[in-house]
């Protein structure tokens, strides 16, 4: 991997769980995110997924400083941003901005296009352009494929594949080196997600920046991502580039996962197999003893019950080395092709 820009280590974020009225006491914990690892290189795409409730948009929140962790270190160039505060928590912030799932309800609907991104400006005008600020929004316009003449216009008048490009816009105001974007496209058209997809991996050459890619579908990360990491009840159980996920995958849930990824190609489709999970995702709050996915796995053993599996290369794949040696948090690793590879390589989707 490129020199890590982001170093995530051991991240924990539990929300107590408190009753009665008087005297409020802490019965439990909601365990959002339950000791997350990952690197993320500089100008790489890290893609994150997983099942609504895993824990992603929390993770995502912590990375830009919207909930700060209940423990665990975030480095930002080797510094550990979770102890920073005032004005060096205030100039790291720049570097790392967010793009937000719902572009329908994250652009304040009274505010024009252009006030929206120029908001950054106020907030940091430290890093404001040097006299005509509207001409660099315009640019910035510009540059997400809009027409600049549309900065007086407010958020309605726009398609929702448009105002993502104006979040989009807005998240690049400040020249960040990493964006988070969390789910970005899920909340729009089939037809417009590759869209927005291919527009940020044009920005991403174009501004050498680095990318943390949260989505719930294995399908729409692949194309962008350079390594993805599967997080399951607040964990990643297995984490590699994206041909050790998809095409060898050991770990039993990203086989699930894949299962279930549309297969365009009919013949091709008749050939997979599909592994459809019992059961629910168990609650947060009460989180099972050995392996968390273990009530829900076909594989799961009396040991999976006792010890929690470590996020590491098993060892009967480390010797041997190839691709199915990546970082997974399964007892039973094993290889397991779930989705036809592709002439190009490039996998479904
Ligand atoms: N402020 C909060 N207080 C208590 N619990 C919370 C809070 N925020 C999130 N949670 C819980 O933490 C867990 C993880 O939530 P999170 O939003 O990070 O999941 P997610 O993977 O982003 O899901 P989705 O795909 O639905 O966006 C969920 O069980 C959620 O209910
Ligand atoms: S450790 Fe056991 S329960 Fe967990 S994924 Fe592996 S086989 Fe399944
Ligand atoms: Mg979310």
């Amino acid at each position: 991997m490129a020199e890590p820009i982001l170093e995530v280590r051991d991240l924990v974020k539990h929300y107590p769980l408190t009753r009665g009225i008087l005297f409020r006491k802490q019965v439990g914990a909601v365990r959002a995110v339950d000791g997350v690892d990952f690197a993320l290189g500089r100008g790489e795409t890290l893609g994150i997924v997983g099942e609504s409730g895993c824990g992603k948009s929390t993770v995502a929140k912590m990375l830009v400083n919207l909930e700060r962790p209940t423990s665990g270190s975030i480095r930002y160039k080797g510094e550990d941003i979770t102890r920073l505060s005032g004005r060096a928590l205030k100039a790291v912030r720049r570097n790392i901005q967010m793009v937000f799932q719902d572009p329908y309800t994250s652009l304040n609907p009274r505010m024009t296009v252009g006030d929206i991104i120029g908001e950054p400006y106020d907030i940091h005008p430290e890093a404001a352009p040097k006299g005509d600020r509207r001409r660099r929004v315009r640019e910035l316009l510009d540059v997400v494929g809009l027409n600049p003449e549309y900065i007086n216009r407010y958020p309605h008048q726009f398609s929702g594949g448009q105002r993502q490009r104006i979040g989009i816009a807005r998240g690049l105001a400040l020249r960040p080196e990493v964006i988070v974007a969390d789910e970005p496209v899920s909340a729009l058209d089939v037809s417009v997600q590759a869209q927005v997809v291919n527009l940020m991996d044009r920005l991403q050459s174009e501004f050498g920046l680095a990318y943390v890619f949260i989505a719930h579908d294995l399908s729409i990360v692949r194309h962008i991502s350079d390594r993805v990491g599967v997080m399951y009840l607040g964990r990643i159980v297995e984490t590699g580039t994206d041909t050790e996920i998809y095409e060898h995958p050991t770990h039993p849930y990203t086989q699930a996962l894949l299962s279930a990824v549309p297969v365009p190609d009919p013949a091709a489709r008749e050939h997979r197999e599909r592994i459809i999970l019992t059961g629910d995702v168990p609650s947060p709050t009460n989180i099972p003893s050995g392996c968390r996915f273990r009530t829900r796995c076909w594989k799961a053993q009396e040991r999976c019950a006792l010890e929690v599996p470590a996020l590491a290369v098993p060892e009967w794949f480390g010797t041997a080395g190839g691709p199915a040696a990546h970082d997974s948090a399964c007892h039973f690793a094993a290889e397991k092709q779930v989705v036809p590879v592709d002439e190009d390589g490039d996998g479904p989707g």
